[in-house]
């Protein structure tokens, strides 16, 4: 049985002041949230704070993005064991937004995969198309090229150790939520596609939604069989919202 795992992408928000109030709010309601897994992605800035915030409590953090190199002359990069350094557990690799707005591709996100990975965090990958992409009808082979690179660089069993998002580019920020089907769909394509490489690794990996999840529709995303729950931008930013959708996976 797979556990839900809801995690928040706060992407270029907050402030010293805002993020000792959700922090604060989100820790008074984490107890309430039942079985869920929760987690905050905060900016690079912001996660010394947030540690500090969070240690000992249940909610675990992890960041937006993370370096393919390890050192060295890398002006800007942060590095994965940096991330360690402050009690990172998970790393989200391949934003659609990292994709399209600082042109990263499949295999640049592979190698940050890796190197996140190497450092023993978590690495959450996302994939999903473009409006375009669906409208043509190529979802799947968008979604399998995008995980393809990941397995090609390090192999089917390193998805064993990671969570897979699954974030339709027309629904991020846009209000448009995929229906539990259309996103189910593509779940249950991603864990057929697992499974023929390896089953256990299919059965185990957690595979989340992402696109304008919000607390009036994430239990019947949640519901759905191959949904493990969601990555969550706009409505990870209020305390209430987001453990609204926390509980719903409870
Ligand atoms: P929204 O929840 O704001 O649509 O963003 C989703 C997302 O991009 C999470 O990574």
């Amino acid at each position: 049985m797979r556990q839900t795992l809801v995690a928040g992408n706060w992407k270029l928000n907050g402030s010293l002041q805002s993020v000792k109030e959700l922090i604060s709010g989100i820790k008074a309601g984490a107890a309430d949230a039942g079985g869920t897994q929760i987690a905050v992605c905060p900016p690079f800035v912001y996660i010394p704070l947030v540690s500090e915030l969070l240690a000992g409590s249940s909610v675990a953090w992890g960041s937006q993005d993370v370096s393919d190199q390890e050192s060295g002359a890398f002006t800007g990069e942060i590095s994965a064991a940096m991330l360690k350094d402050f009690g990172c557990r998970y790393a989200i690799v391949g934003h659609s937004e990292r994709r399209a707005l600082y042109a990263e591709d499949d295999e640049f996100t592979a190698r940050k995969f890796a190197a996140a990975r190497k450092s023993g965090l978590i690495p959450i990958l996302c994939v999903g198309e473009t409006l375009e992409e669906r409208e043509q009808g190529i979802t799947e082979q968008v979604v399998e090229r995008q995980l393809d690179a990941v397995i090609k660089l390090e192999g089917i069993a390193a998805l064993g150790e990671a969570v897979i998002a699954y974030e339709p580019v027309w629904a991020i920020g846009t209000g448009k939520t995929a229906s539990p089907q259309q996103a189910q769909d593509v779940h249950a394509f991603i864990r057929a596609k697992l499974a023929g490489l390896d089953k256990a690794v299919a059965d185990k990996v957690q595979i989340l939604y992402g696109g304008s999840v919000k607390g009036s529709n994430a239990a019947e995303l949640f519901a759905m069989q191959d949904i493990d729950g969601g990555l969550i931008g706009g409505a990870s930013l209020n305390a209430a919202d987001f453990l609204a959708i926390c509980k719903a996976g409870g």
